[in-house]
């Protein structure tokens, strides 16, 4: 499909009312929803990853997803990799007692995987699946035996939690979708949110999300336009996505207060030819980073909440004094 028709329904239906929930109706018709356990599985165990990349752990861990969306399967993840509580939020409510219990029932044939991915004996893994009645049908039966927590809507950016009580917070596919001036409100939060030496570990795609239903274009398309142009196609509404390059995801983290410790992003080769062959022309926007920066299509990174260096008045009087 010519990415524009989908581009221009969505920016039409953003600005309609009642095209929000007409826009949801359809993609329940379409499927766009649907079960797809290897792929969102795999996903959920690259923040494992990132976490244990991280040297840190999940058993016994207060974890705080940001943006559960439609299936939750990053909270059963965690819960049956032994945190001792989950909370996620989001301030849309897409997620069902039927998308929740889907998911669940799905995980039962890939039990042993969780477990060796998870780091965790099988058995355990296996008692922790039982704790749920096979009955469940409902999000708070298949929640609470799991200790996960569902706060929707609810923002990010002001989770009423006290501070320090997370060791790790998430997110999946999520960052991308978020301003950058939400964004820093959103690590802001995170940061009150950890512990000392708590982790913020995140996966996203920051590129055109319109390549995945045209083959003609690339994943960096979207970096042609300017601010202007963008904002109709997928700068506001529905459909949004900003543009964020690689660096200014480090920068916001970092900004922050946090210490990256495991940062990997993925370059799109077919946006870095178009870019150096001048077949995609790139808005003066973007004039700050190179065409590798530009060309980047997915990042994976854990950043740590490291402890705050020691005042000076601290380092002097721990010193020992010397006398002429
Ligand atoms: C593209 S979806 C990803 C959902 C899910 N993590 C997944 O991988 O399928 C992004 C989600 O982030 C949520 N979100 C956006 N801003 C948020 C915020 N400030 N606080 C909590 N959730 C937010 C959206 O409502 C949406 O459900």
């Amino acid at each position: 499909m010519n990415w524009k028709y989908k581009a221009h329904a969505l920016a039409a239906l953003s600005r309609v009312p009642g095209g929000r929930s007409l826009y949801h109706g359809l993609q329940r018709v379409a499927g766009t929803n649907r079960l797809q356990l290897d792929r969102d599985l795999e996903r959920a165990f690259e923040l494992v990853d990132l976490i244990f990349e991280a040297d840190g752990e999940i058993e016994g861990k207060q974890v705080f997803e940001i943006g559960t969306g439609w299936r939750p399967f990053v909270p059963f993840v965690m819960a049956l990799a032994g945190a001792k509580r989950v909370i996620t939020v989001d301030v849309n409510p897409w997620l069902t007692s039927a998308y929740a219990c889907e998911t669940w029932r799905a995980l039962e044939s890939r039990l042993p995987e969780i477990a060796a991915r998870c780091r965790v004996p099988e058995q355990e893994i296996v008692q922790r699946y039982r704790s749920v009645p096979s009955t469940a049908c409902t999000l708070e039966s298949v929640f609470v035996p799991l200790r996960i927590q569902y706060d929707c809507p609810a923002d990010a950016r002001d989770t009423q939690l006290p501070a320090r009580s997370m060791d790790i917070i998430l997110s999946s596919n999520v960052l991308e979708h978020i301003p950058a001036d939400v964004q820093r409100d959103i690590h802001k939060e995170s940061f009150r949110l950890l512990k000392t030496g708590g982790l913020s570990a995140h996966r996203f795609n920051p590129q055109d999300h319109y390549s995945t239903i045209d083959s003609k274009i690339t994943n960096g398309n979207f970096l042609q336009f300017s601010e202007k142009q963008w904002r109709w196609y997928g700068g506001t509404g529905l459909a949004y996505h900003n543009r964020l390059r690689s660096p200014e995801y480090r920068e916001l983290f970092q900004q922050a207060g946090f210490e990256i410790t495991v940062f990997r992003e993925r370059t799109d080769q077919r946006t870095l030819d178009a870019i150096r062959s001048g077949a995609l022309t790139v808005d003066e926007c973007f004039s700050r980073f190179t065409p590798e920066e530009l060309a980047v299509d997915y990042i994976w990174m854990a950043n740590r909440k490291a402890a705050p260096l020691p005042a000076r008045s601290e380092i002097e009087s721990s010193l020992p004094a010397f006398t002429n």
